[in-house]
This record gives C-alpha cells, sequence and structure tokens, in this order.
C-alpha cells in the first residue's frame, strides 16, 4: 500500500495529486487536515512509499504540514517525497521538511518543487488566462518525471533555491513570520453583496468560520491558504483594502465540492 497525502487552498497541490495518481495506480490520496486532530497517530506502518504534497506559504511549508509531519512514525525501509507546490520561488523548503521528518526519527528520500500559479492575493493578482494554462501545461510534463522517480524509488533528489535566498527567506523570513499567519485573518472583512452562500465555511480547510447573521465571522485559526477569499462567487470577501481590484483563482480543474471534501469529517475548531 502506498499513500499521498495533501493539504490545499485553492486546488493546485489537490489538482498535482490527481496527475500524480494518474502516473501512479497503486497509491491512494488522504487529506492532512482530516488527520491532524485527530488523538491517535495515522497508520502507516504497511505504506510502502508515503508522499506528501504541500503548498509554499512564505518560504517554506503551511504550518498545518508541519504539525502533521510530526504525527508521523516512518521507519527506515519506507520511502518517502515531498513536492513543495508553489507560484514561483520554493527557497529551502524542502530542507524544512525534511529536518521536521528527521526531528521524528523519519528521512525524506527525495524533494521536488513544482511551480504553479501563484494564488496569493493579499500580494498580487493571479497570472492572466493563458499564462494559467501554460503552467498547468509545463507542470503536466514535469509530473510524469517526478512519478517515474518516485516508480524507481529513486532518493538524494532534493530540488532547492540558491544559498543567499534560502538563508534569508527560508532561513530567516520564514521563521520570524509563518507563526504570525494565523491572526491574518483579522483583516478579512465582507462586503455587503454577501448573499448568505456560506461557501467560504465550506471550503475552510480548518473550519475558521463560522456564519452570524447570514455572515461569515472569522475565527482565530488561519492557515491563510486563502480558500474563502478566492472562492466567494460574488467576490465579497477582501482581505483589508489590498484584493479589491485583484481577480480570483481557484485551479480550473478543482471544484469547490473537492475542496469541500478536504476536511470531511474533521470537527470544526470553533
Ligand atoms: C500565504 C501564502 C504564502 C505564499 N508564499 C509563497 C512562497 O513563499 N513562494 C511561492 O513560490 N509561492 C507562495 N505562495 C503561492 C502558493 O504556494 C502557490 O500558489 C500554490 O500553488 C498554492 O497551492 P494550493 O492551490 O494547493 O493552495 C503563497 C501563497 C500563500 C497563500
Ligand atoms: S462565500 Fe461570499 S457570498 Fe457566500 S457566504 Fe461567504 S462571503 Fe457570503
Ligand atoms: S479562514 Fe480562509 S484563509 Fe483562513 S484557513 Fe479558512 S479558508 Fe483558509
Amino acid at each position: 500500500m502506498n499513500k499521498i497525502f495533501y493539504f490545499t487552498g485553492t486546488g493546485n497541490s489537490l489538482w498535482t495529486v490527481k496527475q500524480l495518481l494518474s502516473q501512479l495506480p497503486a497509491f491512494e490520496m488522504h487529506s492532512a487536515v482530516n488527520i491532524v486532530n485527530r488523538s491517535n497517530k495515522e497508520d502507516i506502518t504497511r505504506c510502502d512509499s508515503i508522499g506528501f504534497v504541500f503548498p509554499v506559504y512564505l518560504y517554506g511549508p503551511p504550518l498545518i504540514a508541519t504539525k502533521f509531519l510530526s504525527t508521523l512514525y516512518i521507519t527506515e525501509k519506507q520511502y518517502t517525497f515531498y513536492i513543495g507546490v508553489h507560484g514561483g520561488y520554493l527557497a529551502d523548503t524542502i530542507n524544512v521538511v525534511r529536518k521536521v521528518l528527521k526531528k521524528n526519527n523519519g528521512h525524506l528520500n527525495a524533494g521536488f518543487g513544482l511551480k504553479m500559479p501563484g494564488n496569493c492575493i493579499i500580494d498580487y493578482s493571479p497570472p492572466e488566462k493563458e499564462i494559467i494554462e501554460q503552467r498547468i501545461r509545463e507542470s503536466k510534463k514535469r509530473i510524469i518525471e517526478i512519478a517515474d522517480f518516485i516508480k524507481n524509488r529513486r532518493s538524494g533528489h532534493f530540488e532547492m533555491g540558491n544559498h543567499l535566498g534560502n538563508w534569508l527567506l527560508t532561513g530567516i523570513l520564514y521563521k520570524l513570520l509563518i507563526r504570525t499567519l494565523p491572526g491574518y485573518s483579522k483583516k478579512f472583512v465582507v462586503e455587503d453583496r454577501c448573499n448568505s452562500c456560506e461557501i467560504c465555511k465550506k471550503v475552510c480547510p480548518v473550519s475558521n468560520i463560522k456564519i452570524e447573521n447570514n455572515r461569515p465571522i472569522w475565527g482565530s485559526y488561519c492557515e491563510m491558504c486563502l480558500a474563502c477569499i478566492q472562492n466567494c462567487p460574488v467576490e465579497a470577501i477582501q482581505w483589508g483594502k489590498r484584493t479589491k481590484k485583484r481577480s480570483r483563482y481557484r485551479n480550473p480543474y478543482i471544484s469547490i465540492r473537492e475542496l469541500q471534501n478536504q476536511k470531511e469529517n474533521m470537527g470544526a475548531n470553533l
């Protein structure tokens, strides 16, 4: 048995897993958020190979990914790989994942970066449609190469940025800022055109949104995955004043329902 665990905000990581599965039929996919809050550890003892596919946040793995990786017990014989799904710069993300696994007596055999459309609407607009499709086409090809690597259980391949970037962006910026992300949801606001459809609540992977008086309210535990703001059908959610004029992004091959499935069976945090 082989498993791939994923976390996604806007679907790029989920799309990556689905592409991988088309190349690696012996694998099955599992949502990491379904597992992370359980008191018992995920039983992966019977897995020959274990994969992780998470987006890159602030030049490192999301907090929830680190938390999830820390719950695993990986044995020496098991083959492990990680794909950091990023929007432009991976920096030293793979090394962070490697260190988290090592700290828990595990290991990482191989780590890859995959450039997908950037979704960080609080910093920039998503790329134009043609660029999105081009990146997806390029990633499809790269995933076939990565799958071949995994099939042959090849080890020792770890992608990363340059030394200065790794040191500055992951070594300093990520370490300094990643723990501040949960508080970013204080800046979400909802405009009057909200139609109370509750999609924002449904797609939030960590159940950080509740609906009161037909309007969303954000709690204090946010992964900053941006699923809420990116999937509101009437673009009623803003993050401060920055996002008003920016268009929204969800991976064009992933549905809202699929995003919702990510947290099925997960207890609410509110
Ligand atoms: C809070 C946040 C921080 C991000 N930081 C980075 C980053 O450091 N480097 C990068 O290349 N992309 C960064 N991105 C872009 C995402 O990693 C990228 O769009 C990814 O494909 C999103 O995956 P998803 O659709 O599975 O959520 C960031 C996105 C968010 C929401
Ligand atoms: S997704 Fe948008 S329209 Fe629907 S409840 Fe949330 S804010 Fe309102
Ligand atoms: S509140 Fe929004 S940005 Fe934060 S974790 Fe939920 S969906 Fe993601």
